[in-house]
C-alpha cells in the first residue's frame, strides 16, 4: 500500500473515496464541516434523521454525494469529542479501513489527521494512519485450499494535511508508520506460520533474505556446530531433544557511524515449546508455535530499522531451536556450564526460554553494546499479572526504562516495569550449581528476569515479557506483530540522539 501526504483541509480534493471524520451530536470535524457545505448540508441532515450517530468505529458510506470532489464518501464517527483520545482516533482509523476495504475503490484520502488528539502529534497521527490500513491489509498466511478471498483492491492512501509544512510532518509520519507496518508483517508471518514450516532453519533464511533485500543488512547464521563452539551449553540443553537443529542468527544494520556502540535486539525463537520433559498440558499447547515471537518482532525491528535509514547499529540476535521430549532431552536435575561460565540446574525443562537467551546476552558482549533489549515470550506469570494489555519490562537501568517506557506510551505499545533484583534472586538459588532455572510459582515473571540480570551484569540492558501480547487466542487467533511498533520508536528516538542513551 503506498502512503502520500496531501495538503487539502476542506476535501476538496477528488478521490476513489474521502474519509471523514464526525463527533456526536451533529459536530462536525473539520474536513466534514466543509464538505457539508458542498454536498448541500447532508451530513447534517443524516444527523438529523437519526441514521448517523458517529459513535466511535460508526462508519457510514455515502456513494457519488452530488457536490462532493470524491467518487464516495465515507463518514467515520469519532465520538464525542470531549471524550476524543488516542484510542478512539485508532478505532475511527481501524473501521475507515475496515468499510474501505468493503468498497470497489482503488485509492482514498483520509483527513481524520486533522482532528486533534491529546498527547498525540500530527506526525504520530499519520503514522498511526500508515499502522493501522498496513495492519488492516496484513493476510495471514493460510494454507487453505478452495477459492483465495479477492485481492484489496486499495492501493493508495494519502493522508491530509492543513498547509505545506503540516504535509511535512505527515509525511514523516507515514514513512515510519509504513516501515512499522512493513516490520510488523514480518514478525506476523513468521509467527503466525506452523512450526513445522517456520522452524529454526527457516527463521535463518529469512533472515538470510533480509540480507538480500537491504544492502545495509549483514546476516551471518550459525548452526550447531557454531554453538558448541562458543560454549553455549545453556542453548545446547533446549535443542537437544529436537530433531530439527539450531541456530543461532546474527543480523546486523549498520546504518550509523561504522565505530558507534549499536543496540542489541535479542529474541527468544523458540518455533515450538513442547515444554520438553516437563511437558506442558495439550489445551492451547498449539499456541507455543507463537513461542518464536520475539525472534520475529526484533527481525522486524531490523527491517524497519533499514527501511527508514536510521542512523544508527542495532544488532539483531535470535537465539532460535525447538523445546522437546527425546531420549537426548534435558532431564530435570541436569546441570550445564552457560557460556558465561556460570552453572545452572534445569529444574524445570519448560523454563527453556532463559536457558536460551542467558547465552544469546553474553554473546551480545562481543558487540560492546550501548543497550541489549531482549524480547521474548518468557512466562505465563507475566500473562496472569499483565493481562493481553501490557508487556512485561524490566530494567538494571532507569534512564533505559524510562526510554523504552515513553516508546511504548508514543507508538501506543505498552508496556509495565515490574521489579527484578535480590529477592527474587533468593528463589532462584541451588544446592548444586549457581543458579536454579526456576524460582517457584511466586513472582515467575520478576523470577525470570532476575535470572536473565545474572547474566546482563553491567550491561544496559532491559528485558520485555511478550508472553500476553505477542498474539491472541480464541477465534482471533494469531499473531499482533507487538512489540515491533514500540521497538522502532525507541530506535527512532536514539537516531535522533546520534545513538546515545538519555540523560
Ligand atoms: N513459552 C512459555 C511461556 C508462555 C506460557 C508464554 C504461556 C505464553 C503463554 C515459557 O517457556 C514457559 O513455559 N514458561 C513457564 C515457566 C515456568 C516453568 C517457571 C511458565 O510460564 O509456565
Ligand atoms: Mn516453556
Ligand atoms: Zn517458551
Amino acid at each position: 500500500m503506498e502512503f502520500k501526504a496531501i495538503v487539502d483541509a476542506k476535501a476538496r480534493s477528488a478521490a476513489g473515496c474521502a474519509v471523514v471524520g464526525v463527533y456526536e451530536n451533529g459536530d462536525l470535524g473539520t474536513a466534514a464541516r466543509h464538505l457539508d457545505a458542498q454536498i448541500d448540508g447532508l451530513i447534517t441532515r443524516l444527523h438529523a434523521a437519526g441514521d448517523f450517530a458517529a459513535k466511535v468505529g460508526d462508519t457510514m458510506l455515502l456513494p457519488r454525494p452530488a457536490g462532493a470532489a470524491a467518487a464516495r464518501v465515507l463518514l467515520a464517527g469519532l465520538g464525542p469529542r470531549a471524550a476524543f483520545g488516542r484510542k478512539q482516533y485508532r478505532k475511527a482509523l481501524q473501521s475507515s479501513a475496515q468499510a474501505l476495504a468493503k468498497t470497489g475503490t482503488g485509492d482514498a484520502i483520509v483527513y481524520l489527521a486533522l482532528e486533534e488528539v491529546p498527547t498525540m502529534d500530527l506526525q504520530y497521527r499519520a503514522r498511526a494512519a500508515a499502522e493501522v490500513f498496513s495492519a488492516q491489509i496484513y493476510k495471514i498466511p493460510d494454507l487453505k485450499t478452495g477459492a483465495k478471498p479477492k485481492p484489496v483492491r486499495l492501493g493508495a492512501v494519502s493522508v491530509a494535511a492543513e498547509n505545506a509544512r503540516a504535509a511535512k510532518a505527515v509525511a514523516a509520519g507515514l514513512k515510519i508508520g509504513a516501515a512499522v507496518g512493513g516490520g510488523s508483517a514480518l514478525a506476523r508471518d513468521l509467527a503466525n506460520l506452523p512450526p513445522n514450516i517456520c522452524t529454526p532453519t527457516y527463521i535463518g533464511h529469512r533472515a538470510e533474505g533480509l540480507d538480500k533485500e537491504w544492502p545495509t543488512i549483514k546476516t551471518k547464521v550459525l548452526d550447531e556446530a557454531a554453538i558448541k563452539a562458543l560454549k553455549m551449553g545453556a542453548f545446547l540443553a533446549v535443542t537437544q531433544g529436537s530433531a530439527q537443529p539450531p541456530r543461532l542468527i546474527v543480523c546486523e544494520y549498520r546504518g550509523g557511524k561504522k565505530d558507534a556502540a549499536p543496540i542489541c535486539l535479542i529474541g527468544k525463537g523458540i518455533t515450538f515449546d513442547s515444554g520438553g520433559i516437563s511437558l506442558k498440558d495439550p489445551p492451547a499447547m498449539d499456541e507455543m508455535k507463537f513461542d518464536m515471537s520475539g525472534a520475529a518482532t526484533v527481525l522486524g525491528a531490523l527491517r524497519a530499522a533499514a527501511e527508514l535509514e536510521l542512523p544508527i547499529n542495532v544488532v539483531a540476535i535470535v537465539a532460535s531451536c525447538e523445546n522437546m521430549p527425546g531420549g537426548k532431552a534435558v532431564k530435570p536435575a541436569d546441570i550445564v556450564t552457560s557460556m558465561s561460565g556460570q552453572t545452572v540446574e534445569i529444574l524445570n525443562t519448560d523454563a527453556e526460554g532463559r536457558l536460551i537467551l542467558c547465552d544469546a546476552i553474553t554473546y551480545s558482549r562481543r558487540f560492546k553494546p550501548a543497550a541489549v533489549v531482549d524480547v521474548a515470550t518468557l512466562t505465563g506469570a507475566c500473562v496472569v499479572a499483565l493481562g493481553m494489555h501490557f508487556s512485561g519490562l524490566m530494567s538494571n537501568d532507569e534512564s533505559l526504562a524510562a526510554e523504552i517506557s515513553g516508546a511504548g506510551i508514543r507508538a501506543d505499545d505498552r508496556v509495565w516495569r515490574m521489579p527484578i533484583g535480590e529477592e527474587y534472586a533468593e528463589q532462584l538459588k541451588s544446592n548444586f550449581a549457581d543458579f536454579a532455572n526456576v524460582g517457584g510459582r511466586e513472582g515467575g515473571a520478576c523470577t525470570a528476569a532476575t535470572f536473565l540480570s545474572k547474566f546482563a551484569k553491567d550491561l544496559h540492558w532491559a528485558h520485555l515479557d511478550i508472553a500476553g501480547t505477542a498474539w491472541l487466542g480464541g477465534s482471533q487467533k494469531g499473531s499482533t506483530g507487538r512489540p515491533v511498533p514500540l521497538l522502532v520508536d525507541f530506535l527512532i528516538q536514539r537516531s535522533a540522539r546520534g545513538g546515545r542513551r538519555a540523560q
